[in-house]
């Protein structure tokens, strides 16, 4: 895993927004995995003002959400298709077409996540898949003790991630109780990761994750047996590190010498 530290939130997300773009400016018929959420939220804006300052072209670009609350129609506010509209899509010139949500109508969810991945795997699989870690250290809606070689299926989500989404939602009692998430087994498919989280709040899954067992306990610990992750983290969601020094040694201030070298 390359770990990269920034000293505050903002740096955090304004370069896991450069590393997209980047993606897009290098392969701009790129696949890629995308996550919603309040982390999300800074990143995508901190995107979109960099494709247009750059004049980047997402018109060859595919894309794949990683997850849909269940039962939530497509055009509902609290929807993730809307949030992307709202957050991303809306503000690109990406090809409304070539961007996925997992369906969250009234169809049986086996053949809907069925129908995702094969989509997916259509498309040539992910190139480059974006994601935020719960605060349990799941990835996508893959809640602990999921299968770690999952795929998308229907999921139900823990109080604590109800919780956490209830501000999308006027009630607590609205937030759905399942979802249909890409599996673990999915996201580790891809060909490159990058995982992005701030905020103390998110230190104890960001250890877990980085220097804890691989576990289902923990879902994002899942990506130390990929071979192409970046993490990118902000100094309260690195606190707990016990080999701070060393990733801070590596990569002093979250820099790599050769990121705009490839
Ligand atoms: C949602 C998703 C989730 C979030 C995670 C963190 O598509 O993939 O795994 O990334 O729940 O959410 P925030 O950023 O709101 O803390």
């Amino acid at each position: 895993m390359k770990v990269l530290i920034f000293e505050t939130e903002e740096e955090a997300k304004r370069n896991a927004a450069s590393r997209l773009l980047r993606q897009v400016q290098l392969s701009p018929s790129s696949v890629l995995g995308l996550a919603t959420g309040g982390t999300m939220e800074a990143v995508y804006a901190h995107l979109i003002q960099m494709s247009l300052d750059q004049s980047v072209s997402w018109s060859g670009v595919a894309t794949f959400n990683l997850d849909e609350y269940w039962g939530v129609p497509a055009d509902s506010p609290a929807s993730y298709r809307t949030y992307m509209n709202a957050h991303l899509f809306d503000h690109i010139d990406i090809v409304r077409s070539a961007t996925h949500v997992p369906a969250s109508d009234g169809r049986d969810p086996r053949d809907a996540a069925q129908l995702y991945e094969d989509a997916i795997s259509a498309a040539g699989g992910i190139d480059l898949q974006l994601l935020g870690i719960g605060k349990n250290g799941h990835i996508g809606f893959n809640e602990p003790t999921s299968s770690l070689s999952s795929t998308t299926r229907i999921k139900t989500l823990t109080d604590d991630t109800r919780r956490a989404n209830r501000r999308y939602f006027d009630r607590l009692e609205d937030v759905p109780k399942y979802a249909l998430t890409v599996g673990i087994g999915t996201i580790l498919a891809s060909k490159e990761c990058l995982i992005v989280g701030t905020g103390q709040d998110k230190a104890a899954a960001v250890k877990a994750m980085i220097e804890g067992p691989v576990s289902a306990v923990c879902p994002a610990s899942a990506l130390q047996m990929h071979r192409n992750v970046t993490v990118v983290i902000d100094e309260q969601a690195a606190r707990d590190l016990e080999l701070i020094d060393y990733y801070q040694h590596v990569h002093p201030a979250g820099q790599e010498a050769d990121l705009f070298d490839v």
